[in-house]
């Protein structure tokens, strides 16, 4: 790997712009209350849900409950699996292992499976499952997920497309920063069964992400397109991000964390100055309270945040935390804006006064061009808060 990897540029991290009481201290009263309340809403929703779930985004902060059937139905289950590993007690884990059941239908029948995004629904149900507990249907789904995401592998482009039947024109050849969070769902396809092919693909697809979705300012596209014959590189655009040449703060975030936790398998280093170049853009265009827009053109004024980002992002920096060399110098700074991300959220983005249905953490943005999901909850938002909770009180293993 790779020309543009090697020239995106590392801006200086500007700590001074981190909001002063982000001094990297844990308040861990506030967090202990934030886990709580995080239980309380797992606990209420799970009443509420029953074999449902809740749908990406709410609305008027509550989520509508749908069946298994959206990209984003792993995170739910990805949360009483942390519910589960938080307490050890019996009722997540039930109700888990109940949506496991859901998941092995689903890839067997390749109900609504015609997308990439098999990785965020299979990590977080059932390779989480395998791990926790060793369940061999889980097992099953999980590599069942992995071939059909194999399916989507481009050879020519050699990359995974997104999006569509891989014969639509408006989709063929087009990948999208957030697959990053995809590829360990092949990497762990690979070490259960032996095969090489998955690896190989998500090898060839990560590649292409950071030489051709990383831009040499260190900010990323939403998507790229290649011709899928020729396998030649086309050139970016947005989906939801505010422009094509703007950063869309979620795809940011992706990247951040999905470079190191691809790193985690296949050892590339650079994958893990490419996640430093990308969290080092991050930081430096946060506003004052240090919660991101939705796009990263915006560092003040009136536009809304997206919490989920913020979230996401925290994730990965932990995850860099844990990866780059003990005298690495940014790990530092990477740990004290995770703490402060994770407390900012605890302290004034959470749901008030929350019912049967709510969200956990507000003020996050689904699709801001489409109007969908504006500043309200996003399931993966609740997810990653509590993926980041979890991190920053016990050393956790990755679901990814
Ligand atoms: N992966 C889709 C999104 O982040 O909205």
């Amino acid at each position: 790997m790779t020309q543009a990897l090697n020239s995106a540029r590392l801006e200086a991290l500007d700590v001074e712009r981190l909001p002063p009481h982000w001094d990297g201290s844990i308040d861990s009263v506030l967090l202990q209350r934030a886990t709580a309340q995080a239980l309380l809403s797992i606990d209420r929703n799970l009443r509420h849900f029953g074999d449902d779930f809740p749908a990406p985004s709410s609305s008027g902060l509550q989520y509508p409950a749908i069946g298994n059937i959206e990209w984003t139905n792993g995170f739910w289950t990805g949360m009483l699996w942390l519910a589960y590993e938080l307490t050890g007690a019996p009722h997540y884990r039930a109700g888990a292992e109940r949506q496991v059941r859901s998941f092995h239908a689903r890839q067997a029948g390749r109900q609504h499976t015609n997308h990439h995004d098999l990785g965020f629904l299979y990590s977080l149900s059932c390779v989480a499952s395998h791990r926790l507990t060793g369940d061999p249907l889980a097992a099953e789904a999980a590599l069942g997920a992995a071939r059909l995401l194999l399916e989507r592998y481009l050879p020519h482009a050699g990359i995974i497309q997104a999006w569509g039947e891989l014969s639509d024109p408006a989709q063929q050849g087009r990948m999208i920063i957030d697959c990053n969070l995809n590829l360990p769902l092949l990497y762990w396809a690979s070490e259960h069964s032996g095969e090489a092919a998955f690896r190989a693909a998500a090898d060839s697809h990560i590649e292409a992400a950071a030489r051709h979705i990383v831009r040499p300012d260190g900010s990323t596209f939403h998507t790229f397109f290649f011709d899928p014959a020729s396998g030649r590189p086309l050139q970016g655009n947005t989906h939801q991000g505010f422009a094509d040449d703007s950063c869309w703060s979620r795809g940011q975030a992706w990247g951040i964390s999905g470079f190191p936790l691809v790193y985690r398998y296949n050892g590339n280093a650079r994958l893990l100055q490419l996640a430093k170049v990308l969290a080092n853009y991050f930081l430096n265009r946060l506003p004052a309270d240090g919660i991101c827009y939705w796009d990263l053109v915006f560092t003040s004024g009136g536009e809304e945040r997206d919490s989920s980002a913020a979230a996401i992002a925290a994730c990965g920096l932990l995850e860099l935390e844990a990866t780059l060399a003990d005298d690495d110098p940014l790990r530092p700074a990477y740990r004290r804006a995770a703490i402060g991300i994770v407390q900012e959220l605890s302290a004034s983005y959470l749901v008030r006064d929350a019912a049967p249905g709510s969200g956990l953490l507000q003020h996050a943005v689904y699709h801001k061009p489409q109007g969908i999901g504006v500043d309200e909850c996003c399931i993966w938002g609740d997810y990653f808060y509590l993926e980041a909770l979890t991190r920053l009180q016990r050393n956790w293993r990755p679901y990814w």
